[in-house]
């Protein structure tokens, strides 16, 4: 029987840091060009997501509005921040008010340590694609900084992404939010290094089939030294982008559209993508060899 585990995710930050346009992207299938057409979110958009079977994200985006932040924290305290399991907060990098935006996420971190004191934060600092490629480490760097110091009992434990929705940043982000919310990602791993073994795979990597976010990977002998570290992202947002050009072409909602399969063979290695479970991908890499690679698809 599957047990079904519900977690609480508020998605906060200042009006128009571009909440809802990363909700939107990564779970309902816009492309990053559609989101200008979203208006600002009024009050609190609920979705629940059902993510790898046993898992729904009951996501919380939280209209950013002076107005909305005012009704959370005095009127609506206990509600908004209670059984939080993850707090998302974004920054918008091209903001000229800062100080005023670390103050804001203080008094979210406060009402969260006194309703949810044992949920996690991650901090998005977004629009990085607006900061010219050289300042972008070093400004994400100084920003973290200081949020992490107004961060209170979270200061240890928060963590810090650079997000843009033009690359592949997004998917690194929500990759790393998504697995410290899975419930049984240690079963999973342990299952996948087993199939491996199996069929000799180089790597294999699990993706959610909704989301074409990673689950997690195992990646095994020279293949550690794959200098591509931002591979698994990378596969995420192509992925991402030919299930949207195949609903374009064929009218198969984006939420539906998959495709069968996909194989690329070089001297060198081999791979393919395909479809393991009701809910997840498949990539695999394994060494150059014909009847290896008919193995290892079948098994
Ligand atoms: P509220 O609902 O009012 O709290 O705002 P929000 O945080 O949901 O903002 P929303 O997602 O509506 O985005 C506001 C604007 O930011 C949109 O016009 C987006 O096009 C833009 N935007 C979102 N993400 C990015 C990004 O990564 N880079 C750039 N350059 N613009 C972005
Ligand atoms: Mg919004």
């Amino acid at each position: 029987s599957k047990r079904q585990k519900q977690r609480k995710v508020l998605l906060m930050g200042k009006s128009g840091a571009g909440k809802s346009s990363m909700r939107s992207i990564v779970f309902s299938n816009y492309v990053a060009k559609d989101v200008r057409r979203l208006g600002a979110t009024i009050d609190v958009e609920h979705s629940n997501i059902k993510f790898m079977g046993n898992l729904m994200l009951n996501l919380w985006d939280c209209g950013g509005q002076d107005g909305f932040m005012e009704n959370y924290l005095h009127h609506q305290r206990e509600h908004v921040f209670g059984s939080v399991a993850v707090l998302i907060f974004v920054f918008d990098i091209e903001s000229r008010e800062f100080q005023a935006d670390v103050i804001n996420y203080a008094n979210i971190v406060s009402a969260l340590e006194e309703c949810s004191p044992g949920a996690k934060i991650f901090c998005l600092i977004h629009k990085m694609d607006l900061v010219q490629t050289k300042l972008r480490q070093p400004l994400f760097e100084e920003r973290a900084e200081y949020i992490r110091a107004a961060s209170e009992s979270f200061r240890d434990s928060v963590d810090f992404f650079p997000t843009s929705i033009w690359d592949q940043t997004l998917y690194k982000a929500w990759t790393q939010i998504i697995y410290f919310l899975i419930p049984n990602a240690s079963t999973i791993e342990t299952l996948l290094q087993q199939l491996a073994e199996v069929i000799d795979a180089r790597e294999l990597i699990l993706y959610e089939r909704t989301t074409c976010l990673m689950v997690t990977h195992v990646t095994r002998g020279i293949e550690a030294q794959n200098p591509f570290t931002d591979r698994f992202e990378r596969i995420s947002s192509i992925l991402k982008t030919h299930k949207q050009s195949i609903a374009k072409h064929t009218g198969i909602p984006a939420g539906s559209a998959n495709f069968a399969e996909m194989q690329i063979k070089t001297g060198r290695f081999m791979f393919f993508i395909t479809r393991l479970t009701e809910n997840t991908n498949l990539a695999a890499s394994i060494p150059p060899s014909e009847q290896g690679f008919n193995a290892a698809r079948i098994n």
